[in-house]
């Protein structure tokens, strides 16, 4: 009996192709991309196959991973994984990979993209050109902020929080827009400061200093809020906040009154705290940019995740080391070993 992948919702061609090639047998549980799996769903396709490919906005719980003893593995077709719960599947027995590296350049220049377009206000100026409201050069027509040193002469501080790959690809770029950049982590201030033109600092100093405050660091309970009341007020009143992360690490209700009551000039998000849903009145502010969560969205990356999904997916399917599993250390427990043997 040929054995069974699952995915949620589909992925692109280029994934499904290996796929395919590999002679499994292939079912997409909610075929249309724009609509989430019914929890049913999930459950009833996770029971009967040997391998889940999910996607971020799937909750892959400890119900979905116990409901199938000889499941083999979870691909998720995303570098985050903060919809899956890790410890259990580890305590399971079951792998679980993810898309790295493929999707950093792309969703660091979608940091850029937003923090630019919010600053320099770009969509408002889009529909005001667009809509044939240009009549004449106007000195005081959609003033901005400058994000290089500008008119004051004074360089702008960039905050990064989270130095990993993405928040160190951000950090690189502001060196071209001449920023001072700090940036806080859970690595050393000696791993951080390795990048050149970057500064470690304290997460009070970041907020406190940056111009531009971007968030890059994964959704754990430790980051839940990271950014709420007390921090949006400590941040200057002309300061943008940027987030590409994930929308729980923003108190939203804080954002909303820190936007409605000046506390920061501006926010640009591409994730939202009940995400797909938006804070009430959010879509309405004049200082924000919204976007529906496409950091890594471009056609190259896209492909290239679907890619490494597809051979994590196939490598578990084989009983195989997945080439990016988040925790390998489950390979060598007999959880593991039991699950592998009953396939
Ligand atoms: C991810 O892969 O986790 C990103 O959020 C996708 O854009």
């Amino acid at each position: 009996m040929p054995k069974r992948i699952f995915l949620t919702r589909p992925i692109l061609e280029e994934g499904l192709a290996l796929l395919r090639e590999s002679g499994a047998e292939i079912e997409i549980g909610q075929p249309d991309p724009n609509t989430p799996i019914a929890p049913q769903d999930l459950l009833a396709g996770v029971r009967s196959a040997d391998v889940l490919l999910c996607h971020l906005s799937d909750r892959v719980s400890r119900e979905v991973l116990e409901v199938n003893p000889a499941l083999l593995g979870v691909a998720t077709y995303a570098v985050g994984y903060d919809n899956i719960d890790i410890a259990a599947a580890s305590a399971l027995g079951i792998p679980v990979s993810n898309t790295p590296d493929v999707l950093t350049h792309a969703t660091a220049d979608l940091t850029w993209a937003l923090l630019l377009a919010v600053a320099r206000k770009i969509p408002e100026a889009h529909r005001f050109t667009a809509e044939g409201r240009f009549k004449i050069w106007n000195p005081v027509l959609f003033l901005g902020a400058d994000v290089g040193p500008g008119g004051s002469g004074r360089s702008k501080t960039l905050g990064v929080v989270g130095f990993g790959r993405i928040g160190r690809a951000v950090a690189r770029r502001a060196i071209g827009f001449e920023m001072e950049v700090l940036a806080h982590g859970p690595r050393s201030r000696a791993e951080i400061e390795s990048t050149p033109g970057v500064r470690w600092a304290s997460m009070d100093e970041l907020i406190a200093k940056s111009d531009f405050l971007t968030l890059h660091a994964p959704l754990t309970p430790k980051t839940r809020h990271l950014i709420g009341e007390a921090e949006l007020r400590a941040m200057k009143p002309t300061a943008y906040l940027i987030n590409v992360a994930r929308g729980p690490m923003i108190d939203e209700e804080a954002l909303m009154r820190a936007l409605k009551e000046g506390w920061i000039a501006g926010a640009a998000l591409d994730v939202y705290e009940r995400e797909p849903l938006l804070a009430p009145g959010l879509a309405d502010l004049p200082n924000v940019v919204l976007a529906p969560h496409i950091g890594s969205a471009t056609r190259e990356t896209r492909t290239a995740m679907a890619a490494i999904a597809a051979r994590n997916a196939l490598a578990h399917l084989n009983g195989e080391r997945a080439p990016q599993a988040i925790d390998p250390g489950v390979y060598d427990t007999p959880a593991w070993k039991e699950r592998r043997a009953r396939a």
